[in-house]
């Protein structure tokens, strides 16, 4: 009986799994900014603190990002936006590149009909029409309550005044500085070494920005900077025309709403195959009790990675602009198809990719892109992903207008079963068409637990995205990691195709993966190409925020 007494503490956090989390991340009161930079995320405070809402908040992050961290940050790309306002309401705006007017599907095959090798990654062959400006002051019109000038300000500043390098920064500049002076000269900006706290002074850019800011979106899409830019890429050899910056709009989308046990999640929808590979991966896990196994235990691996093959197969097949393509979604999200889908899960065995469907393929290069994640004092909130695609996009640099472009083109399906650069084997429904928006697996993510705001997620990475937000809200939701705990924690991918788990090199054991391997999942041996940076906010049970800014990066949060 004395033993029973003493085991009854045991018995009941057994039995209650849900202690209280405690946060490790920063805490505050009633506003918060996440982003890949201090700067960045100090301007979208800043504009909070001057009575802007989360959408101000928004523009101010999403075009310091472009000044502080021109790795991903950018005015030539673009991303995609997801948002609930306080009062529930929620939507999402899709400001992604598109092909431009003369794109064609074969544009980047030879006469033999094979892929040309870099024409759709590297320097201006690879640029898509870029949409950020034109995203952000969609979105200002919509939401914003602050004057643009305003949130200009003090980015404009940033540029004049310029950004220092970290230590990671500084190793990325060393990394791409060939290939900087082989697309742009050894005269060019980042043609020069830059050193761990010097500073970055963007005049040029700065130059762009006040444009913007006297004329608006037409500041960029008409005029002088249209019409430079225009120039500039097609006498490198590309095909972006003053039409197809004109003609460019961001568009607001619907997004995609689903229930995992009682969470209500928000994410993306195509042009993005965030949300809908989400969905279907949560909805075949959810019948199994995966916070029961365990955090990166043998069983919640496998649950997991049978759920992403049979939903990156899908993906790569049915998605692509829902402008372009007939995507049947009401099939690819009922509970039926997804069950059906999922029959022969069995936790005995691996189920090979090859009998889910087909192709072999590898995946190369290290890429960037970045999210970022925004809470303001009256409850809205914020969840975007941007990105160039590449590190340093296409690595195209226009001096004059002080960024660099997108090589977003690559995101196509150049060639039906040829991987692109992630290693991702696209179909027709992601083949070129001009003004057509290429796939993305950008997931920016909102959730919601008994109808009031719980989290803000999302993260670069590329294919790897998508499984990395799944895997911070199953961190936090089904295994009560903190918010900060669950950004840090270490994480594993599979895409279905190439048939591998590639692991994080941290984190996970040689046991683990033997038994993994007893099992017939193929372990990925070389190089690990895991980090992606989450940057995310979760709502504490008193209301206050946590932040979880990712150790991998420079990432910070802030807030009051
Ligand atoms: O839209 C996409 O899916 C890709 N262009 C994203 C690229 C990316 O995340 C690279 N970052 N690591």
């Amino acid at each position: 009986m004395r033993k029973l007494i003493l085991l009854l503490p045991l018995l009941l956090f057994v039995h209650c799994r849900k202690a209280p989390i405690i946060p490790t991340g920063l805490v505050t009161d009633k506003a918060m900014v996440v982003s890949a930079r201090e700067e960045a995320s100090k301007i979208g405070v800043e504009i909070l603190q001057q009575g802007g809402n989360a959408f101000d908040a928004m523009v101010a992050t999403e075009l310091a990002l472009a000044v502080a961290f021109p790795f991903a940050g950018n005015l030539g790309g673009g991303g995609f936006m997801v948002y609930r306002k306080n009062n529930g309401e929620v939507g999402g705006i899709d400001y992604r590149e598109k092909a431009p007017l003369s794109a064609h599907k074969d544009m980047y095959l030879d006469s033999l009909g094979n892929v040309i090798p870099n024409m759709s990654t590297v320097g201006a062959t690879a640029v898509g029409v870029p949409g950020t400006v034109a995203g952000v002051f969609e979105v200002h019109d919509k939401f914003g309550s602050l004057p643009m000038e305003t949130i200009l300000a003090p980015i404009i500043a940033l540029a004049e005044r310029g950004a220092v390098v970290t230590e990671k920064q500084a190793k990325r500049l060393e990394r791409y500085r060939e290939q900087f002076i082989e697309v742009n000269g050894d005269s060019s900006k980042f043609a020069q070494h830059f050193q761990v706290g010097d500073t970055i002074k963007y005049p040029a850019l700065a130059q762009t920005l006040t444009a913007i800011k006297e004329k608006g979106r037409d500041g960029f899409y008409k005029g002088e900077v249209a019409q430079k830019l225009a120039t500039f890429i097609q006498e490198n050899g590309g095909f972006i025309t003053e039409e197809d910056l004109a003609k460019y709009e961001a568009k607001w989308r619907q997004p995609v709403i689903f229930t995992y046990k009682d969470l209500k999640i928000i994410s993306m929808s195509p042009p993005s195959s965030g949300g809908v590979t989400m969905n279907q991966m949560f909805k075949m896990m959810e019948p199994y009790n995966i916070g029961k196994y365990g955090h990166n235990s043998t069983e919640s691996i496998q649950l997991f990675t049978e759920a992403a093959r049979r939903a990156y197969a899908d993906r790569n097949y049915f998605l692509g602009d829902p402008d372009f393509v007939d995507i049947p979604l009401d099939v690819l999200l009922s509970q039926s198809y997804l069950k059906e889908r999922f029959a022969n899960f069995s936790f005995e065995r691996a189920t090979p990719s090859d009998s889910v469907s087909h192709g072999k393929v590898e995946i190369v290069e290290s890429m960037e892109t970045t999210h970022y994640s925004i809470v303001d004092d009256q409850g809205n909130a914020i969840s975007a992903t941007t990105t160039l695609n590449g590190a340093y996009g296409s690595k195209l640099y226009h001096s004059e207008l002080g960024f660099f472009f997108n090589n977003e083109m690559d995101d196509f399906s150049s060639k039906p079963g040829v991987p692109n650069m992630f290693g991702l084997i696209g179909a027709e429904a992601n083949s070129i068409a001009p003004e057509k928006r290429m796939l993305s697996s950008m997931t920016p993510t909102i959730v919601e637990k008994d109808g009031t705001l719980f989290m803000v997620v999302g993260t670069p990475g590329g294919s790897t995205i998508i499984n990395f937000v799944a895997q911070t809200i199953l961190n936090v939701y089904e295994f009560d990691l903190s918010m900060q705990e669950a950004v840090n924690a270490p994480r594993f991918h599979h895409q279905w195709m190439p048939d591998i788990i590639m692991f994080e090199t941290e984190g996970f054991s040689e046991e683990l993966k033997s038994a993994l391997k007893e099992k017939g999942y193929n372990i990925f041996e070389g190089p690990s190409r895991i980090g992606g940076k989450v940057d995310a906010i979760r709502v504490l049970p008193d209301g206050k925020l946590e932040g979880g800014a990712d150790k991998r990066g420079d990432d910070k949060a802030v807030g009051f």
